[in-house]
């Protein structure tokens, strides 16, 4: 079912979101070759706590980790590890916070050091085809509106959507209905309503779209090796447009 929140439900989501926000903004500063994707995870087990909030992912279905860590190749829900990124590899560090029950789910992929022209323009495309998606995000408007801008603008500048992977309701669980996928026909799919709350996620990649899981059952990986990029936000369907919950950009809010 498809739930719709109330502005109470949206705010407390919100609170969520500003622990969130300022989780990544430490994270930001922290990454550099060297640093392992392992002690980012135990930084933001630590950051949660100290702020009276819970990692959601860990535990659900049994994910032993507080994020998903995907480096380079790896699409979504890496696991961290204690080998050491190196310079120019893109990593992406996705964490789902619950506070006192409201929850935000945010990834965002950093560059390592300095980082080629290629990867920094998927970074840079990535990050814009989900505002292109979340300007979508209207009452009225259709889900296949949001993955028609973000596939439309993505292949234009060379790069393929990931289809395996998408966005999705969320609240009072993780993963509620609907899907968001980031490709799609305008004018298809559920009309949107004031109160959903979803989530946006693109997940692009520099060869094809196409994945493949590791041994692990839950790490997916470009079936080419290319290399992956994934930026998502939080957001709200208002009367006043799309309200994202984990802005980064004070000047966005
Ligand atoms: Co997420």
């Amino acid at each position: 079912m498809i739930t719709r929140k109330s502005t109470r439900e949206i705010e407390q989501m919100r609170l969520a979101g500003d622990i969130l926000v300022a989780c990544h903004k430490e994270i930001a500063k922290m990454i550099k070759p060297g640093l392992t994707t392992m002690e980012i995870d135990s930084f933001v087990e630590e950051f949660l706590k100290k702020n009276g909030a819970t990692p959601e992912q860990k535990g659900f279905s049994d994910y032993p980790y507080a994020t998903c860590a995907s480096v380079n190749d790896e699409i979504c829900h890496g696991f961290p590890r204690k080998e050491p990124l190196k310079e120019g590899d893109i990593v992406t560090i996705d964490m789902v916070v619950n506070y006192n029950g409201g929850l935000a789910d945010s990834a965002w992929s950093y560059a390592v050091g300095e980082i080629d022209e290629k990867g920094q323009k998927l970074l840079d495309v990535t990050k814009k085809s989900l505002y292109l998606g979340i300007e979508q995000a209207q009452i009225g408007n259709r889900i296949g509106d949001i993955g028609h801008a973000i596939q439309t603008y993505a292949e234009a500048e060379g790069f393929a959507v990931v289809r395996e992977f998408t966005g999705h309701g969320i609240g009072p669980t993780i993963h509620e209905p609907p899907h968001i996928p980031h490709f799609g026909q305008p004018n298809k799919g559920v009309r949107l309503k004031e109160g959903m709350v979803i989530t946006i996620e693109p997940m692009l990649n520099e060869g094809a779209w196409e994945s493949k899981m590791d041994s692990n059952g839950w790490t997916a990986r470009t079936i080419d090796g290319g290399r992956s990029a994934q930026y998502e936000h939080t957001l709200a369907i208002t009367k006043d447009g799309p309200v994202v919950l984990t802005e980064q950009d004070e000047s966005i809010e």
